[in-house]
């Protein structure tokens, strides 16, 4: 407050001095043609944009940019947009998620450095809504989160298709010889028909639902399509709100409580989310030290049912979604059967139940009842045992029930590039009881942790009709694939994780009631093959891959840099030139 009785916002240490300082501040900024009132004092509001025309589903946001600033000007605020890394899941090699961190530091220090009071988080294909989160709960201000929408429904032969879950679907019906090459071409310009982000309940749906649920959107906000005009409607709202959100000072880590991080855990097995919330929901929780840990998603998850019937665990897609109710009528219907902290607070200034508690759901296939859901119980697994002894995750919505106890003989893959030579080789000896097994593709090892562990199955069992396999990794997994897919196994092999020692021909055992994963080698055994394991080396002498490489965490505390953990503040410690 100052002297005046007015608030006072951070920018005004930009923008609000009569010196040399602000001279500069404000005479480069009005290059830009604005007039000299919008330095009088009202809130500055950061539009931090991952528009990119190499992350596809992102490519939109410049336009719905500008809905957002013609609600912050509305609402007496001055925006300001800003660009952010962007990161393109479609594209990025190795991996998006090795970026993933780097993005979120680039959001904190731009954040942290400007004159921002508040900010509107333009968010859309996986990666860009956890970095954003991340740099901005790391920095505390009041934050927002604008989704970009799914794209519409894929058509393909007069019948929807969603993407990823369809792409693998398709390239394994090529495999056993049930779809042709020109099937498959022709299907690849049906599937992506708008702006937006994959319209199945991949990571990018996940994670636009999660930020919905933790309370960090206005309510609506995930599943609106991307070409709906109410998109639009929802970003100029999301403007104007953001300017009432810096006059209440309502900051992120008054969104961001344990309370609504335990709400997201149970919308997510509600909707059959990606077990990417996991990693996301873990590393955003760390740099707000939220105590949240793995088990957390097991104990809070497991006797939720899945209520959303999307893909990849059902059969509808986004666009459905919305138009039977979306998020607020899962919200709902947890709320009425005591599974939501009610009171968690939202952006919009209102409880998630005041938010969601009339919330319709207009069709009850989309959106299934409590008394008949897709699954009965939902959520992600946490697997314990020998071979994960700090934990693994099985989404058991997308695996298939007669291998949720099985017992096999491992196939070992050492790494992908192993993984691909070997595949279809006939030597390979696997049958339908086999457990496919593939090594360093964790946080360090691939490096970044790639969508890999659904590897697809030897073409021979294919074309024998097999369709699923138990398969076991410490890679990660798209949240449009399905199987019975053990992912995230920790400690990882790159770092001598007991899944480093599994060798051909091991007996494994799963058995996700009992929530149990082992390797039936005996300890005297493990011995001898530890002292024969050697480390993977790095994947690069300088640069950031190895700053990654020598900082990254392990995936069961979400995969942060050590470095980054924890919230830095807004202050900025050394004032101008
Ligand atoms: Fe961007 Fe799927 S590739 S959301």
């Amino acid at each position: 407050m100052s002297t005046d009785g007015k608030v006072k916002y951070r920018s005004a240490d930009w923008f609000g001095k009569a010196d040399k300082d602000g001279f500069g501040h404000r005479s480069w900024m009005r290059n830009q043609g604005f007039p000299g009132d919008v330095f009088d004092g009202r809130p500055v509001i950061g539009i931090c944009n991952t528009w990119s025309e190499l992350t596809p589903c992102n490519a939109h946001f410049r336009d719905l940019a500008e809905h957002v600033k013609r609600g912050v000007w509305q609402a007496g605020g001055f925006p300001v947009e800003f660009p952010v890394t962007s990161l393109g899941e479609a594209i990025m090699r190795p991996t998006a998620m090795l970026f993933r961190n780097l993005a979120s530091m680039d959001v904190e220090e731009s954040i942290r450095a400007n004159p921002i009071d508040g900010v509107v988080l333009m968010c859309g294909c996986d990666k860009t809504t956890p970095s954003l989160v991340m740099g901005a709960a790391s920095c505390d201000i009041p934050a927002l989160v604008v989704s970009g929408g799914p794209m519409l429904n894929g058509k393909y032969q007069g019948r929807d298709i969603g993407s990823g879950t369809d792409v693998w679907r398709f390239s394994e019906e090529v495999k056993a010889g049930h779809m042709s090459l020109q099937q498959f071409m022709e299907a690849e310009s049906c599937m992506s028909r708008s702006p937006g982000h994959c319209m199945t309940m991949g990571t990018a749906s996940t994670m636009a639902s999660m930020v919905e649920a933790l309370g960090l959107s206005l309510p609506g906000n995930a599943a609106i399509p991307a070409v709906d005009s109410r998109r639009a409607v929802m970003a100029h709202l999301a403007g104007r709100r953001i300017v009432e959100m810096v006059a209440e000072d309502l900051r992120i880590s008054c969104i961001l409580t344990r309370e609504a991080f335990e709400n997201a855990i149970r919308v997510n097995a509600a909707l059959g989310g990606s077990t990417n919330a996991v990693i996301h929901l873990l590393a955003i929780a760390g740099r707000l030290a939220v105590p949240l840990c793995l088990n957390d998603f097991d104990r809070l998850g497991h006797d939720c049912p899945t209520l959303a019937n999307l893909m990849p665990s059902g059969q509808y897609l986004m666009e459905d979604f919305y138009y039977a109710g979306g998020v607020p009528a899962v919200v709902r219907a947890l709320g009425e059967h005591n599974m939501l902290h009610r009171d968690a607070l939202t952006v919009n200034g209102k409880t998630i139940w005041e938010n969601c508690r009339e919330a319709p759901n207009w069709n009850a296939e989309v959106i299934r009842p409590w008394d008949r859901p897709l699954l009965e119980r939902g959520g992600i697994a946490i697997l314990r045992g020998n071979l994960a002894p700090n934990g693994a995750v099985i989404k058991p919505s997308a695996a298939s029930p007669r291998l949720m106890r099985h017992a096999g003989r491992a196939i070992v893959f050492e790494n992908i590039e192993d993984y691909k030579l070997r595949i279809d080789d006939p030597a390979l000896e696997a049958d339908e009881n086999s457990v496919m097994v593939l090594k360093n593709c964790g946080p360090k090892g691939y490096p970044g942790m790639a969508e890999v562990g659904n590897m697809g199955l030897p073409a021979s069992l294919l074309k024998r009709g097999v369709t699923d396999l138990v398969r076991i990794s410490d890679a990660r997994m798209s949240g449009t694939a399905y199987g019975t897919v053990v992912l995230h196994v920790c400690p990882e092999a790159a770092i001598g994780g007991p899944l480093a020692h599994v060798r051909e021909g091991d007996r494994i055992e799963l058995d996700v009631e009992q929530r149990r994963l082992h390797l039936d080698v005996s300890e005297e055994e493990m011995g001898r093959r530890r002292t024969d394991w050697k480390p993977v080396p790095p994947p690069m002498v300088g640069g950031y891959q190895r700053l990654y490489f020598d900082h990254v965490l392990q995936a069961d505390t979400g995969a942060d840099l050590d470095f980054l953990v924890g919230c830095r503040g807004h202050v900025v410690t050394r004032e101008s030139h």
